[in-house]
């Protein structure tokens, strides 16, 4: 039975992509602050194997250790996927820096650790995270989480070069979703390409499954990546 650990898997696309492994057939470990809403939904499939963790992953050493406990528990872990996130769009700094706390400290935290893991181990591994569209670009609608977002695609580059260049078995998967309907988005306005949490947890999956380096969620947000990316600055500053 191959496992999976998600970290950030109580609500929204955390949520939907643990019923999506168990329905698969994973041993599934779950993560996130809130431990209810995890026992919750473990027992919404219980011929699943779950393994539940509370974890605040802005308590990076804790969450670490943590980490290592969960892994312990399952006897190993073959996907290790980083979903926990705040999108916040508030300039106040503290809310900012709690943002990237979670965002981008806390997924190197992790993945840092995963990858020495899965190199220590000599085991066939995967590392995903998911960052986003707004990783392409700043954007004054969301300064710090599209920065948070860019750290990670950023991180995640690195560790594939680190893994192709000492030859090992380590896929590192960047996923870069649109907008997703979740807690997140509850009255976010400006939205368009919306698509709810159980499509873009098949895609997430299939994408994982495929052994994809990037992945948008769906598709087309490549093109408008591209377009974001190739701008003019006279022009992407006007909007
Ligand atoms: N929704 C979108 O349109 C969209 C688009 C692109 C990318 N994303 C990314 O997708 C990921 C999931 O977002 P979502 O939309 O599904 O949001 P969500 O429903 O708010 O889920 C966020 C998850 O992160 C966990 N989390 C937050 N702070 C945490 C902390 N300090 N420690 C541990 N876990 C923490 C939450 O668990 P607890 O609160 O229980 O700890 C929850 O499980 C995020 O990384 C987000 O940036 C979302």
């Amino acid at each position: 039975m191959k496992k999976v650990i998600i970290i950030g898997a109580s609500t929204g696309i955390g949520s939907e992509l643990a019923r999506t492994f168990a329905k698969h057939g994973y041993e599934v470990g779950i993560t996130a602050r809130r431990q209810e809403l995890l026992e919750n939904l473990a027992a919404e499939i219980p011929a699943a194997k779950w393994h539940i963790k509370a974890m605040d992953v802005a308590q990076h050493d804790a969450a670490r250790e943590a980490l290592s406990q969960l892994i312990y528990e399952m006897n190993g872990v073959d996907i290790f996927i980083y979903n926990a996130g705040i999108g916040d769009s508030s300039s106040k700094w503290e809310k900012e820096n709690n943002m990237l706390q979670v965002n981008a400290v806390g997924f190197a935290a992790l993945a840092n650790a995963m990858f020495y893991y899965f190199k220590s181990e000599n085991k066939i591994g995967q590392i995903v995270g998911i960052s986003s569209v707004a990783s392409q670009r700043g954007s004054r609608m969301s300064i710090g989480y599209g920065a948070t977002k860019a750290f990670m695609s950023n991180y995640m580059q690195g560790l594939r070069q680190q893994a192709a260049f000492k030859k090992l078995p380590i896929t590192i998967t960047d996923i870069r979703p649109g907008f997703v309907e979740t807690p997140m988005t509850t009255g976010q306005k400006g939205m368009f390409w919306i698509i709810k949490s159980e499509r873009a947890s098949t895609l997430i999956y299939n994408a994982i499954v495929a052994k994809k380096h990037i992945a948008y969620i769906p598709g087309k947000w490549r093109f408008a990546a591209f377009i974001m990316r190739n701008l003019p600055e006279f022009i992407w500053n006007k909007f």
